[in-house]
């Protein structure tokens, strides 16, 4: 049977810089969703990629003395490494310098201008660099690009135009009669009203750099980076080179982007099909922002955040669930790392890591790890049985709608349920009389049905987890269509056997010592005063204290304490750091220069406790951001064991810039 097709995209980003938690945010939503049309039996397409001409990259590439291709190469690398880290399962990865993207972005354009839809004309208005779009005046705001605040450049030269204004009837039209195109219906209406302000004929050339695909009747010219990126997408699906895939996969189902590039999915990408003959993508949808502490996330605040870093630390699992579970699609949401820990050890650990470890627990303490012959359900066993025959079916008309949100909070209903039928049934007491072990195997049994549903459901989420709880519930680890569909038989079609055997139970998410962002900021500037001299240091830069003790003695030599460039500096001004319970800004003087340290001590020191202090430096600490601060160095202190009790190292009598030996 011809299994239905199934295109999700991603926006292809900017390799320009590294990618951080919002863009991992955006693939890691279009990567549950791929995931699940998997296993709801669709043949799924799903594509992200890298966004690599324009004017942007060319500048940031001259001022690291790069050829723009060596600067995009590094960079794209980073992009197919971090998505392989977070379990993406994209289908393709497109890169718009490749062969493939010239030859489609060539042929459309020259069509376009073929048939009289792109004209020669010159142009003068504003171009915001960053955003790499074209603005009137009265769009701007306060003379700033109205997308995202920064300066915008006074463009003059003589440019290509693409007859937007002839399109604007049909595409409101279009927008009009399908009111699932443009979606959540917020982002539909404000594009609806965009377009009844009137649409102006759109710049598609540049004639002021060269890092772009060539206007194959003008040479002089590159193609708009806007116009080369959207056409990515009907590259892939195999637009005039595989007719038969194309025809498969287009038009899309869903292009997933952020809001602020809802504009361009669906006015110009729209029209530019229009032009061409070819039909619409069926749905664009705008996703909301991750924000940091609610500001955007941004290098000059400071307050960006590595996704690989994240990682590395939590397991992409994790990362996942936060991103996914945390956050209403539609909407802004707040990352923080206090509300990941706090997801992680409720939800992961708590509620789904205790539903399995218990119940394999009790089928090895009381079955050996062999399923028995269970009795028939009884009428308490109803609620919990209930609930998961109906859970399937809601979770799939929410993952059709995209609420993944909704969907995994239906699971996590029944892992509630599941844990609360262990405390009503209390099998402990059923294990201890032989004339009930046909009831303790229902007991067991029903436990076991509900964990190998959750291990379908949870896939799309935490494909990796899901396989680990697959692993020791003894089923295969790959979940298949066939899993997904066998649940809408929940009750009828067993999953689980007599003889079944389960496997030992393993921790899937180890509880996170729960430290708030003060703590772990503090750790960040004062390793030394909080942890013992062996003991790691939260931050890599900081690996010079403990790389120089020997394993296992904690001695060191003489040479090694003479890399600490220890001094003595005066304290000249402090203040709180604005929105921390532990942190104080602090300039000091070293006799030589000023400089700012964060220090998380405002538990034990006002500001005005600072002021004059002499504290003792360690001045050759790499520099470390903390709350967006550069903290350049390190006071020591000394505290007690579970640090209710911290007293700085100081030295009263003496003045700036003394050595410590
Ligand atoms: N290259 C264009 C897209 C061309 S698509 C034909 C571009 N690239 S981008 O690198 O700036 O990526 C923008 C996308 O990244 C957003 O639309 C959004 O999906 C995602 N995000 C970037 N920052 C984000 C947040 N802070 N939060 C959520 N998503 C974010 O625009």
């Amino acid at each position: 049977m011809n299994k239905t097709p199934y295109f999700i995209s991603t926006p292809i980003y900017y390799p320009s810089d590294r990618l951080h938690i919002g863009h991992a945010y955006c693939t890691t939503i279009a990567d549950a969703i791929a995931r699940f049309q998997r296993l709801a039996g669709k043949d799924v397409f799903f594509l992200t990629g890298s966004d690599e001409h324009g004017q942007k990259i060319q500048r940031k590439a001259a001022e690291v003395g790069q050829s723009p291709i060596q600067y995009v190469d590094h960079i794209v690398a980073s992009f197919q490494m971090l998505w392989e880290k977070l379990g993406i399962s994209n289908d393709d990865f497109i890169r718009t310098t490749e062969k493939r993207h010239h030859e489609v972005v060539q042929a459309i354009f020259q069509k376009i201008y073929d048939q009289g839809d792109i004209y020669k004309a010159a142009y003068e208005g504003w171009y915001c660099t960053p955003c790499e779009t074209f603005w009137l005046e009265r769009q701007l705001t306060d003379g700033k690009c109205p997308d995202c605040g920064r300066p915008v450049e006074m463009v003059q030269e003589e440019s290509y135009f693409f007859r937007m204004s002839k399109y604007q009837d049909r595409l409101l039209k279009h927008i009009e009669d399908h009111p699932e195109f443009i979606q959540p219906v917020s982002r539909r209406n404000e594009m609806i009203n965009f377009i009844k302000q009137g649409l102006e004929d759109l710049c598609v050339s540049r004639t002021t750099f060269d890092w772009g695909i060539p206007v194959p009747f003008d040479r002089k010219h590159v193609v708009y980076v806007w116009f080369d990126a959207l056409t990515n997408y009907i590259t892939a699906a195999g637009y005039l080179h595989d007719p038969e895939k194309f025809a498969k996969f287009w038009p899309a189902d869903v292009h997933l982007v952020g809001k602020e590039i809802v504009r361009f999915h669906s006015i110009i990408w729209p029209i530019i099909l229009m032009a061409l003959g070819v039909e619409l993508p069926k749905k664009v949808y705008g996703h909301g922002w991750l924000v940091v502490e609610g500001d955007k996330m941004s290098k000059s605040k400071g307050n960006v955040i590595d996704p690989v870093l994240l990682i590395d630390e939590f397991g992409a699992d994790a990362i996942r669930y936060f991103l996914l579970r945390e956050i209403n699609l539609g909407q802004d949401g707040n990352f923080s790392r206090d509300a990941l820990i706090k997801r992680i050890n409720s939800d992961l650990a708590n509620d789904l890591g205790n539903l399995l470890h218990r119940t394999l627990n009790m089928m090895q303490r009381y079955n050996g790890g062999v399923m028995g012959q269970a009795e028939a359900p009884t009428t308490a066993d109803e609620p919990l049985l209930t609930l998961a025959k109906a859970t399937p079916f809601r979770y799939r008309t929410m993952m059709e709608n995209m609420d993944i949100n909704g969907a995994i909070k239906e699971i996590w209903q029944l892992i509630g349920r599941a844990n609360k039928y262990i405390d009503e049934t209390e099998p402990w007491k059923l294990a201890k009389d032989p004339a009930q072990s046909a009831r303790l195997d229902r007991v067991l049994l029903n436990l076991l049905e509900v964990l190998s549903m959750v291990s379908v459901l949870v896939e799309p989420f935490i494909p990796t987890t899901s396989g680990r709880i697959r692993g020791q519930l003894g089923l295969p680890l790959a979940v298949t269509a066939e899993d997904l569909t066998a649940l809408d038989g929940f009750g009828t079609v067993g999953a689980i056997q007599p003889g079944h055997r389960t496997g030992k139970p393993e921790p899937i998410f180890p509880r996170i010592e729960e430290k708030t962002e003060d703590e772990a900021a503090m750790e960040k500037v004062e390793p030394a005063a909080a942890k013992p001299a062996t003991a790691a240091p939260a931050v890599p830069e900081q690996k010079t204290i403990p790389a120089v003790a020997p394993e296992g003695t904690g001695e060191i030599s003489i040479d090694d304490f003479a890399k600490l460039d220890l001094r003595t500096a005066i304290v000249t001004a402090a203040e709180k750091v604005e929105k921390t319970e532990k942190l104080l800004k602090l300039t000091v003087d070293l006799g030589t220069e000023q400089r700012t340290i964060v220090s998380g001590i405002a538990q034990f020191y006002t500001p005005e406790d600072m002021v004059g202090r002499t504290v003792i430096l360690i001045a050759n600490l790499k520099p470390a951001k903390i709350r967006g601060i550069e903290s350049h160095g390190m006071l020591l202190a000394a505290s007690n064991a579970d640090k209710s009790a911290l007293s700085l190292i100081t030295a009263p009598n003496l003045p700036a810039g003394c050595k410590v030996k």
